[in-house]
């Protein structure tokens, strides 16, 4: 009896990388499978159905159900083809993972428009995309799992990744807010913040020194040991108390990241900003 037994899920951008280990382990434990991926290259150019037909290969010499679907997943057109394939198909959805994404790396100095808006349209707008017709079918039909995924470049800052950065975090704001409203409906809301080697990060010095250490990594920072922790999310081991939160996975662990506030400084008089610099050592948390 796999951990999502008869259940359905749809993962973007399954044809590669963590989508692709995200689909597989999915398969083993009995989810039937809808496989989305345009097929394009790490900047998001080009295209074919061939990725995600080969995971859907997989998954079905592997025993399990699957099927394919190779709409852009950053339009509206797109996320409702998606969303009515797996209807037409199973008719439901248990499972949403918004996976797809694309890189744009520039620093905000050089960065351009073009490029900006692309990746806000990929990962921001493509979650939104997806998610709208399925949060309103699981709204209407008590409820189901969707999982996000972030990054720490959003939640945490990185160098040359503004319009990633940025897109990464708001896809954080959407997730904690649509935990709040889904929870009265049974839908579990979640996000993934990963730390793999992919083609993704390959090329990043950090992910491939990570990669040539000897102490775990890359068996931590894998996209198939990654896979276990979003077959947890949205399996039932996983309960209603977890909604809206991130699940930062790779090396050197698991662990939950999260906003939050310090214990701060409470004024009981008309306070000036001279007052406020005289607290800083009570206001920040110290670096
Ligand atoms: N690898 C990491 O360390 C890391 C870190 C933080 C966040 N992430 C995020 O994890 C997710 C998966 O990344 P990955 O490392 O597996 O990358 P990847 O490039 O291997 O996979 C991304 C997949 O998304 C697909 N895709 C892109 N645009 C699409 C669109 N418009 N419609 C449908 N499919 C589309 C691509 O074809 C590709 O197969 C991404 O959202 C990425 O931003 C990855």
């Amino acid at each position: 009896m796999g951990l999502l037994n008869g259940k359905v899920a749809i993962i973007t951008g399954a044809g590669n990388g963590l989508g692709a280990a995200y689909a597989r382990a999915f398969g083993a434990e009995g989810a039937k499978v809808l496989v989305n991926d345009l097929g394009g290259a790490r900047d998001g150019s080009g295209g074919s159905i061939g990725p995600a037909q080969q995971v859907v290969d997989d998954i079905t010499a592997a025993g399990g159900e699957a099927v394919a679907n190779g709409n852009d997943v950053s339009t509206m057109e797109g996320g409702q083809a998606i969303f009515d394939q797996a209807m037409k198909q199973w008719g439901r959805v248990d499972i949403l993972v918004n996976n797809a994404g694309i890189l744009r790396d520039e620093t905000f100095h050089k960065g351009s428009e073009a490029n900006w808006d692309l990746v806000m349209k990929v990962h921001l707008k493509g979650t939104y995309c997806c998610t709208k017709p399925v949060f309103e079918w699981m709204r209407a039909n008590g409820g189901g799992t969707i999982v996000n995924t972030s990054s720490t470049s959003g939640l945490l800052g990185n160098f040359g990744q503004s319009n990633y950065g940025a897109a990464k975090g708001g896809i954080y704001g959407l997730t904690r807010v649509l935990a709040i409203e889904g929870r009265k409906y049974g839908i579990k809301v979640m996000c993934m913040s990963p730390s793999a080697l992919t083609r993704m990060t390959e090329d990043l010095p950090r992910y491939r020194e990570l990669a040539e250490a000897e102490d775990g990594f890359p068996v931590a920072g894998l996209p198939d040991t990654i896979a276990q922790s979003m077959v947890y999310m949205c399996s039932d081991l996983c309960g209603m108390d977890k909604s809206g939160k991130v699940m930062h996975v790779g090396r050197p662990g698991i662990a939950e990241l999260k906003v939050v506030r310090s214990d701060g400084w409470e004024p009981d008089y008309a306070y000036s900003a001279q007052d406020i610099a005289d607290r800083e050592a009570q206001i920040f948390f110290p670096d």
